[in-house]
């Protein structure tokens, strides 16, 4: 089977970007990175993804001033130009509206740093701490016109520790991150995933929480 083409949206260093480069490398795999793409013209992630021989383009959100729906349709037209099929947010740190939402529903992951529903939002393992939770983790998603919602692919939690910092526990969430977007990835470029009643239904099972990072 063909596999699917897919474009990765990062706005920073790009490590889930890179994790997704390398399992794409392997011929096995159902996905090929075809694309990346920044809102920030200086992410580092960028040169990350040009080393490794991948086609990059940075479309800056600045000179769209407030027109969100000007700077969506830009990112839109690339996407399709490209010919892309499935969407992998990354570290991209703008909010979408509904409008590109909706074109690419059922086609655009995100990974979010917490154990959805927990946590959505910003600076999520200082509020895990602060919180006290026992367990934090990352999960990926569909993404959905509500921030950080949407049907679950896949959830890899990690224990919080008494003496953890924020710069720690991230470290421990980022590992599991790396682990859990290309499983994701695959699952869903293989058409392993179903989405029924806001739920994934993967491999025919529904899966509220998706699946774990030992997951084949
Ligand atoms: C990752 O931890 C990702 O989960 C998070 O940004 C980081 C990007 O790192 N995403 C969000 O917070 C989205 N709201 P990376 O650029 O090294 O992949």
């Amino acid at each position: 089977m063909a596999r699917k083409r897919v474009a990765v949206l990062i706005s920073g260093r790009g490590s889930n970007m890179v994790a997704l480069i390398e399992a794409a490398k392997q011929q096995s795999y159902p996905a090929e990175i075809s694309l990346v793409i920044s809102n920030e013209p200086e992410a580092t992630g960028l040169v990350h993804a040009q080393s490794a021989g991948i086609a990059t383009a940075a479309v800056d959100h600045r000179p769209f001033g407030k027109d969100r729906a000007a700077f969506e349709r830009a990112l839109h037209i690339l996407l399709d130009d490209r010919k892309i099929e499935i969407v992998c947010l990354a570290g991209f740190m703008r909010l979408l509206t509904s409008w590109l939402v909706e074109q690419w529903s059922a086609r655009m992951l995100n990974i979010h740093p917490a154990l959805l529903p927990a946590f959505k939002g910003l600076d999520t393992h200082a509020r895990a701490i602060a919180a006290g939770a026992k367990q934090h983790g990352a999960t990926v998603h569909f993404v959905v016109p509500e921030m950080d919602s949407g049907p679950i692919v896949a959830q890899g939690a990690v224990p919080v520790l008494a003496a953890d910092t924020e710069a720690a526990l991230a470290a421990r969430v980022l590992a599991v991150e790396h682990k859990i977007y290309p499983l994701a990835l695959k699952l869903v470029a293989e058409g392993r995933v179903q989405i029924r009643d806001g739920q994934c239904v993967i491999d025919g099972i529904i899966r509220p929480n998706g699946v774990a990072p030992d997951f084949q």
